[in-house]
């Protein structure tokens, strides 16, 4: 809930963690963040209000350009540039799921979000400014973050042409993966290492989902409603299209 410039959250096991990764995000000068405030007198967690706007799938026009991309993968790599070097103090708890960590991801590089859904990403005079909802956080690779991006913004997610949304319709996503590599810079070993790294994601994320299906009612309904057909699709279209994403990614632009 928003309370004037601040928004306030249940506090939940890592939220203290997150914070004191935000406040060095702050102090190392990365300003796509919201700034950790503490816990309020209700107990609540209290981050600044960061403005402008979201997105969200079916991503309209205006949020599907190329443009868009660049400065979502410069963001990413701003991100990453100021993460790097942090140590987690010794008693961090994260969120997050740390098996698909441990065994997509191998050993971790530096702290980072891992959750760009379409609604953490704010945008401001239309293009992405801020990263908001760091519940994901936790260490990882850089390689990873890339491919969780791409997944909500090539997007790999809604690849198949039955989940497109009608602004991507004709899109090009090896094209739109090429661009977020370029932008951010990505080295010869990391394109070399996001195609595969994409199919294994995928397969992971339609086991975790399915895992997590199973223990909550609530998931139980949009995955049976669906959720479950999308990223069997996602699945199956990811490895059709790998050699041709590869094919663009692999060389720099
Ligand atoms: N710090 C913030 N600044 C601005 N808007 C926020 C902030 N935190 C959350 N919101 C708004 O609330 C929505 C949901 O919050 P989020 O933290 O992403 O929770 P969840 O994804 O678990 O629902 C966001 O898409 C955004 O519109
Ligand atoms: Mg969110």
């Amino acid at each position: 809930m928003r309370i004037g410039d601040t928004v306030r959250r249940p506090l939940r096991p890592f939220s203290l963690t997150v914070q004191g990764y935000l406040g060095h995000l702050r102090d190392a000068g990365f300003t796509g963040a919201p700034l950790p405030l503490g816990v309020d007198e209700q107990g609540r967690e209290v981050l600044s209000f960061v403005p402008g706007q979201v997105h969200r799938h079916p991503l309209p026009a205006e949020a599907a350009g190329d443009d868009v991309l660049v400065d979502l993968a410069r963001l990413i790599r701003a991100l990453h540039e100021a993460s790097a070097g942090w140590v987690p103090p010794p008693g961090a708890v994260w969120g997050g799921s740390p098996a698909v960590q441990g065994k997509l991801v191998g050993r971790a590089e530096l702290v980072s979000h891992r959750d760009y859904a379409t609604g953490n990403v704010i945008f401001r005079d239309g293009r992405p400014a801020a990263l908001i909802d760091f519940d994901l956080a936790r260490p990882t690779t850089r390689l990873y973050d890339i491919a969780n991006a791409l997944w909500y913004w090539a997007p790999l997610k809604w690849g198949d042409p039955r989940d497109r949304a009608p602004a991507l319709e004709d899109a090009d996503i090896p094209h739109r993966m090429a661009v977020f590599a370029d932008a951010y810079g990505m080295t010869a070993r990391q394109r070399a290492g996001l195609t595969p790294l994409a199919v294994d994601m995928a397969r992971r994320y339609y086991e975790d989902s399915s895992a997590s299906a199973k223990l909550d009612p609530v998931f139980r309904k949009h995955w049976e409603g669906g959720g479950r057909d999308v990223l069997r699709r996602a699945e199956a279209w990811l490895r059709e299209m790998a050699p041709a994403i590869a094919a663009r990614v692999v060389q720099p632009g």
